[in-house]
């Protein structure tokens, strides 16, 4: 069992190789939040999560996951966590969020995939991108190896001083900040509503044909502005010169 959640389709496309190599199955947190969250697990089965890093720390959408999942028995996670830049520590974030909720995170592996973070970087051209998603996929039969092994091993990124430093700092950005007040669509909008079925929170409607923001909070995943089919989704002055990302193998 292996959940994921993704905005622009690098951790559905990591959760899927991954799945496809050890013979398992892949559910969308986004759906499953949805629902009851509770699981069957047989004992000693592995539980994967495939998570995008924000802020060098949690999505909010994954902290509000694990907070309700449960499960029937008392399975070993696995976390695979993908990030743009660096990870930051994240990964401890995780650990603490699962150890509050009272689960314990086992081993863990860091994959960089393409940039998605638009409202601040501009996301990698066509040959960057596959240059990248050619590194991720060794990385993933590394990752297909060890857990096919059963070896405990994890492959980490190191937390230097600085990056417990950045990521202290930044992170309370995230927990406080997500407003949604500088989202408009320009008039490239189609009024097609595809932004509105593409929130993984369903925050976005259209109010007089155009998409309009319903709550003052997202969780800043970037999927309406990345996936607009007529790149009409602007945030403030930011990204009118930013390309878009989703990952091409998805
Ligand atoms: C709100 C937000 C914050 C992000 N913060 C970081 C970060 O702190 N460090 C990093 O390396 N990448 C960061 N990224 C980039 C994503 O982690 C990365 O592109 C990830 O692969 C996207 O996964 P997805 O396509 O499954 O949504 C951020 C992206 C978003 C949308």
């Amino acid at each position: 069992m292996i959940f994921y959640f993704s905005a622009t389709g690098n951790s559905r496309y990591l959760a899927q190789r991954i799945a496809d190599g050890i013979g398992d199955d892949i559910n969308d947190i986004a759906e499953e939040i949805k629902g009851d969250c509770r699981y069957h697990v047989e004992e000693g089965e592995k539980v994967g999560i495939v998570s995008p890093v924000y802020f060098y720390g949690v999505p909010t959408i994954l902290s509000d996951f694990i907070g309700r999942m449960s499960f029937d028995g008392h399975p070993e996670f696995y976390l695979v966590l993908n990030f743009g830049t660096f990870p930051g520590t994240a990964r401890d974030r995780f650990r603490t969020v699962m150890e509050e909720n009272g689960h314990t995170l086992g081993q863990c592996f860091e994959v960089r995939m393409p940039e998605n973070y638009v409202l601040m970087f501009d996301p990698p051209g066509r040959e960057e991108t596959e240059s990248i998603l050619n590194d991720a996929d060794d990385e993933v039969e590394r990752i297909i190896d060890i857990l096919k092994s059963g070896k405990e091993e994890s492959i980490i990124t190191k937390n230097t001083l600085y990056r417990r430093m950045v990521s202290s700092f930044a992170y309370p950005f995230y927990r406080h900040g997500r407003g949604t007040r500088r989202f408009y669509a320009d008039n490239k909008c189609m009024k097609c509503g595809k932004c509105v079925d593409l929130c993984p929170i369903g925050i976005i409607e259209m109010d007089g044909r155009m998409p309009s923001w319903k709550s003052s909070k997202c969780i800043r995943c970037c999927a309406c502005i990345n996936r607009c089919p007529h790149d009409a989704i602007q945030y403030g002055l930011s990204t009118r010169s930013r390309r878009r990302y989703k990952n091409p193998r998805v």
